[in-house]
């Protein structure tokens, strides 16, 4: 195993996923209308699905935060002057954004801890065996974890400024009652000084949206539709995948 992996930190385990999965399962699907929470999206297959819709083209997203990172990366890191900090990733996918914020602070021979918290375990080593090829020297701590959790933890047990990171318009998977509580949650994780970064998109035309939420290869219906078979996998339902059409609105 890489270096940096065996520095994981298991907070959510399997069994008590499987039981939550399985609850909001129950409760999403006995409402109306129906809904499964996107957080039950990513496990291996979906969460492999994900990176590959972010190297699409029509999902801007990706391609927008880069673009902003690569420009003012420096510029963010060095909202700490020359201080070392603990870089915390909420969400973290598989580390092509965070890297603009890692490698101007490395090039200048400061010290920084990278602390990612996904709930993916695969996301997660993934993201770290991509960071020990291409920054062996950073001190990365992947923290395998639901967001208030990891954050807890993270208050509890590491010391030295934060900054915070919530990247891809993530807010957006949560309804406005969620958003707030995870908001707060963020808040209570935070020490005067420390520093949240989001990522939030902007209002634009209807038709790239419907393009980056619906792209021309299939990727994201098959990504939507692998959260029906894992539901047969791990909770032994019987969802017949080709009887069920992906919209997007
Ligand atoms: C949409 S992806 C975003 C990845 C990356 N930040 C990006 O901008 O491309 C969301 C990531 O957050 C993780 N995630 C979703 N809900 C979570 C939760 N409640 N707690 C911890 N991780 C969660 C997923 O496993 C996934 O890796």
């Amino acid at each position: 195993m890489d270096r940096a992996c065996t520095d994981c930190l298991v907070l959510a385990e399997d069994q008590d996923e499987l039981k939550a999965f399985k609850v909001e399962v129950s409760a999403g699907l006995s409402a109306s209308p129906k809904r499964l929470h996107s957080r039950f999206f990513y496990d291996k297959t979906g969460s492999g699905l994900f990176s590959s819709i972010t190297r699409l083209p029509e999902y801007y997203l990706t391609n927008c935060e880069l673009e902003i990172l690569r420009k003012s990366g420096r510029k963010i890191t060095s909202l700490f002057g020359d201080r070392e900090f603990n870089l915390v990733e909420l969400g973290s996918g598989d580390g092509s954004k965070v890297i603009h914020l890692i490698d101007p602070v490395l090039a200048e021979n400061r010290r920084l801890t990278y602390l990612p918290i996904d709930l993916s375990a695969s996301a997660l080593e993934t993201l770290t065996g991509f960071l020990c090829r291409h920054s062996p020297n950073l001190d990365v701590r992947c923290i395998v974890a639901e967001y208030s959790s990891g954050l807890q933890w993270i208050k509890n047990h590491v010391h030295g400024p934060r900054m915070v990171l919530f990247l891809g318009s993530n807010l957006g998977n949560f309804d406005q009652a969620e958003a707030e509580t995870f908001l707060s949650t963020v808040r209570q994780g935070l020490e005067p000084g420390d520093l949240f970064v989001i990522g939030l998109d902007l209002r634009k035309d209807i038709e790239t949206m419907v393009r980056a939420y619906n792209d021309s290869e299939g990727l994201t219906a098959e990504f939507n539709l692998n959260l029906l078979r894992r539901i047969n996998r791990q909770l032994g339902a019987s969802f017949d995948t080709r009887e069920f059409r992906y919209y997007s609105t």
